[in-house]
C-alpha cells in the first residue's frame, strides 16, 4: 500500500475465518466498510484523547460509513487528507481524528484500533468504541447544511477536491 493512499477493507471476526458464509455476511454488513489509510511519513496528526494508540505507524483505520445519514464516505483526497461523502458533501479531516469540517455531519468517523499480527496481517485490537454511522442524536437533516459552514473556503475546497478527483481518474475537465 503506497504512502498517501486509501484502501477499503472489510474486517471480520477471527472466529469466522474459514466459514465462507459468515465471511460473506460480514462483508455485506452495512457497517462493515473501513478505510485503511496510509499517511505519508511525517504527516502531522492530531489524535483524540484515549485513542492515541489506535493507529499502527502511518496506518489509520476509520469507518467508511458517514455519520450524517450512513452513506459511504468514499472519496479520499490524499493531499488535504480529507474524506468526502458525496451524498451531501460532508468532509472529514483524517489528520484531525476524522472530525467533520464541512457539511451536515456533526460527528467524527469512528476509528478502529489496529495493529499487525505475527503473520504480518493487519488486525483490529478491538471493536469500534462508538456507534457507526448516524445516530439518533444527529439533529441535522438531509438538507440541513449549517449556514456557518458555507464559506468561500469550503466552496474552494470542494472545487479543488473535484478537480483532483478528475485528474486522478484521468478525466479532462
Ligand atoms: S450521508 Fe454523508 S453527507 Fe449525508
Amino acid at each position: 500500500m503506497k504512502a498517501g493512499s486509501m484502501q477499503t477493507v472489510f474486517p471480520y471476526r477471527e472466529s469466522d475465518r474459514g466459514d465462507e458464509q459468515l465471511l460473506r455476511a460480514a462483508e455485506r454488513a452495512s457497517d462493515a466498510p473501513v478505510m485503511l489509510i496510509r499517511l505519508r511519513p511525517g504527516t502531522k496528526v492530531t489524535k483524540r484523547p484515549g485513542q492515541e494508540n489506535f493507529n499502527y505507524g502511518d496506518y489509520y483505520a476509520f469507518s467508511k460509513i458517514c455519520t450524517h445519514l450512513g452513506r459511504p464516505a468514499s472519496l479520499y483526497d490524499s493531499q488535504d487528507h480529507i474524506s468526502l461523502c458525496p451524498c451531501h458533501q460532508s468532509q472529514f479531516l483524517i489528520t484531525d481524528s476524522a472530525k467533520p469540517i464541512f457539511g451536515p455531519a456533526t460527528r467524527a468517523l469512528p476509528q478502529l484500533p489496529i495493529t499487525v499480527n505475527d503473520e504480518g496481517y493487519f488486525v483490529a485490537r478491538g471493536d469500534f468504541i462508538e456507534p457507526i454511522g448516524p445516530h439518533s442524536g444527529n439533529a441535522i437533516t438531509m438538507s440541513g447544511i449549517r449556514a456557518n459552514q458555507v464559506s468561500g473556503d469550503a466552496d474552494d475546497r470542494i472545487e479543488r477536491f473535484k478537480s483532483r478527483l478528475l485528474e486522478g481518474a484521468g478525466v479532462a475537465e
